[in-house]
């Protein structure tokens, strides 16, 4: 245990710390969990205005885990990763089921729960119940791994393992509440990746890996590794102004989600688009192409435009709508998908 390192850091935000973000100032652990699920992977300023949107129109566990799960997407669209957004409402259908429609209070019931990791788990229970846990997310782990001069990835399990081990024995006695936020606020405030403002650091005096001159070599990068590509081809069925979106089987990427439709072999649209959709459509038009990065996967796309000249009166497929692009551009659709239909509203502005 390093002296005083709680206390400085407890000190250090009551002036420097961020005091007015939304999900402070209440216990309601709805919504303080709600707020950790969006901050997952995401950054506040993002976050804001997703929030308000989210808890206006789903304001308690109840009403999340009554939605249409399309609904939920929808208000999740552009926040991207929206297996959280699915786990988020299948553990509101499970507190209801095992605990009676209340959030629970052990960190044990409330890691149980789908999308909840033990951090995410710490960082409810301190915020909402005042109980004395660490949490170890991303910037945690930065600021860690530097004022202990931890070696190696944090991916890793031997060194998260540390970590953990060190974040436990920093947890002051009390003030638990604040203390987890000043851990996250210096993580992303003070002790950037990229940035550090260690002159301003209430740490400085005992971090070691300013003492060694290695700030930014901690923590340690994601050993290289080939992130794997693929390749696909999107279909836009074009119609009088209208853009055919299909949704997506209910796991995977963009689970649940609606997309465009997509081939491999870009060659075969034309009886893709006949086969599946009874579309005759005109020679399809290459669009500029677009890339789109996954956690572990690049995803290169081949955007086509596809007119159509004649749709067979045949019944609609569940599954598929036809929608305007406007409208379309308010659906639960992925942000690629977002970006090409931004294209084409572009398009028929230069157009008229
Ligand atoms: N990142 C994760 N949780 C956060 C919180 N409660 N406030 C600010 N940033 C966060």
């Amino acid at each position: 245990m390093s002296p005083d390192f709680s206390k400085r850091l407890l000190v250090w935000h009551k002036r420097h710390g961020r005091h007015d973000l939304p999900w402070q100032g209440t216990r309601d652990a709805y919504r303080i969990w709600v707020s950790e699920i969006m901050l997952q992977q995401t950054q506040v300023a993002a976050v804001i205005p997703y929030y308000a949107r989210f808890l206006q129109r789903f304001p308690d566990i109840a009403a999340l885990a009554g939605a249409a799960q399309d609904e939920v997407l929808r208000l999740w669209s552009g926040l991207g990763y929206y297996s959280r957004a699915r786990n988020l409402q299948r553990a509101a259908q499970l507190v209801v089921e095992r605990h009676g429609g209340v959030f629970p209070r052990t960190l044990e019931e409330i890691e149980a729960l789908p999308g909840i990791g033990r951090s995410t788990a710490a960082a409810i229970a301190a915020f909402a119940y005042g109980t004395r846990a660490a949490i170890l997310d991303g910037n945690v782990k930065r600021v860690l791994a530097r004022h202990f001069a931890v070696d190696g990835y944090p991916g890793e399990k031997r060194v998260e393992a540390r970590l953990w081990q060190i974040a436990e024995a920093q947890l002051p006695p009390r003030a638990i509440e604040r203390y987890t936020q000043a851990m996250m606020d210096l993580g992303a405030t003070l002790c950037t990746r990229t940035k550090p403002g260690c002159g301003a650091c209430p740490l400085s005096q005992t971090c070691r890996a300013l003492a060694l001159d290695r700030v930014k070599d901690f923590p340690a990068p994601r050993p290289a590794k080939a992130v794997p590509t693929r390749a696909t081809h999107m279909l836009l069925l074009v119609r009088d102004g209208e853009v055919l979106l299909e949704k997506r089987p209910p796991s995977g990427i963009w689970g649940g989600m609606w997309s465009l439709p997509e081939l491999e072999d870009g060659a075969r649209a034309r009886a893709h688009c006949r086969g599946h959709y009874g579309c005759t459509i005109a020679e399809p038009e290459a669009m500029a192409p677009l890339a789109h990065g996954f956690t572990h996967f690049k995803l290169n796309i081949q955007p086509l435009l596809c007119r159509v000249k004649k749709v067979a009166p045949a019944a609609r497929e569940t599954g598929q709508m036809w929608l305007g692009v406007e409208d379309a551009l308010g659906a639960a659709i992925p942000v690629p998908v977002r970006k090409l239909l931004q294209r084409l509203l572009a398009a028929d502005g230069d157009a008229a």
